[in-house]
């Protein structure tokens, strides 16, 4: 999502060094880039031999529409169709592994759904479908008439934000925003049905409003856990970041969006540690979440 701006050069370095991590997948949307840029970015910077092509995963995203008034979702077969076409000629490959709805068109008609899916998948453009910002209610109704799993759902999740999980340790309390149900269980719903839930924004404090690490105003305390475990583990806070949500058996991807090669080498050091319960619980609460 940010590597727009960056230059051809930036960007292999990006690649390479997540390759030389253990990265296999990565994660594009239509949108990413105004209009297909960021996808436009990777498929002519980096050049992919056809065993690197089968060796990694290419997921992408249907369904915001960008206007100079503002963005609005489109389900249509006709956009899913005409997008992943566009999303194709701009990473410069005949499919991609996953194809992702992005966030819930409230016009959707889960017959039109199917049947853009079903052309696509037939054709080999699409290897595997998911949604992403879907409550189970949502994805529920897509099934009905979608043929192929829906085996994804990206949704937004950091130890800050990190209501997914957290909402269930204080179900039913009184007068704690915690307790608010905000996607009517996607956690349990996905773990239920095998959907594979990957983490977007796992640095973010909220929505786009910069990183908890090293914010030492706001999470003080966080951030000395973050450290200390760092320490213990010979990884870095980066990494405990992300083995925190790692360590959670629903197996979450985390999506990282950083364009820094030393912070995808940390994250994926920090996928390798498994937390202690003791020490993940200390985590939550170090950043202000209630255990009760
Ligand atoms: N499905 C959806 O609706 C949705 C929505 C948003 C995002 N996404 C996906 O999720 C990916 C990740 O989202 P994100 O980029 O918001 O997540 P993120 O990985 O939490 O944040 C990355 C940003 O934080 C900065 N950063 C990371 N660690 C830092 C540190 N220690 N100090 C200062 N800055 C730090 C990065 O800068 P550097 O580049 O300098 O490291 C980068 O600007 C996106 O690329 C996109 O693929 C999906």
């Amino acid at each position: 999502m940010r590597i727009n701006d960056m230059s051809d050069e930036d960007i292999r370095e990006l690649y390479t060094a997540s390759r030389d991590a253990g990265v296999t997948m990565f994660d594009h949307a239509a949108v990413y880039g105004v209009w297909h840029g960021c996808e436009q970015r990777f498929g002519s910077a980096v050049t992919l031999s056809s065993s690197e092509r089968a060796a990694i995963q290419l997921q992408t995203k249907v369904g915001i529409r960008p206007t100079p008034n503002g963005a609005y979702f489109d389900f249509s077969y006709e956009h899913i169709i005409e997008s992943v076409h566009e999303s194709l000629e701009a990473l410069q490959t005949d499919y991609v592994d996953v194809l992702l709805l992005h966030r819930p068109d409230a016009l959707v008609e889960p017959d039109e759904v199917a049947r853009a899916f079903d052309e696509l998948h037939a054709a080999g453009k699409v290897h595997h479908f998911g949604v992403s910002n879907h409550t189970p209610g949502q994805v529920e109704l897509l099934k009905k008439s979608v043929r192929q799993p829906l085996a994804f759902n990206q949704v937004q999740l950091s130890i800050t934000h990190a209501n997914v999980i957290t909402q269930g340790l204080t179900a039913n309390m009184a007068g704690l925003d915690q307790s608010i149900d905000r996607d009517n269980d996607i956690l349990n719903h996905a773990r239920l049905h095998d959907v594979t839930l990957q983490a977007w924004s796992p640095f973010q404090k909220g929505f786009f409003d910069g990183v908890f690490l090293g914010d030492r105003e706001q999470y003080a305390e966080l951030n000395d856990v973050l450290e200390e475990l760092a320490s213990a583990h010979g990884v870095t806070p980066t990494g405990i970041a992300v083995a925190w949500i790692t360590r959670h058996p629903a197996h979450f991807q985390v999506v990282l969006g950083t364009t820094n090669p030393q912070r995808v080498r940390d994250s994926a050091a920090g996928s390798d540690v498994e937390l202690s319960r003791e020490e993940w619980y200390r985590v939550l609460t170090a950043a202000g979440h209630t255990v009760p």
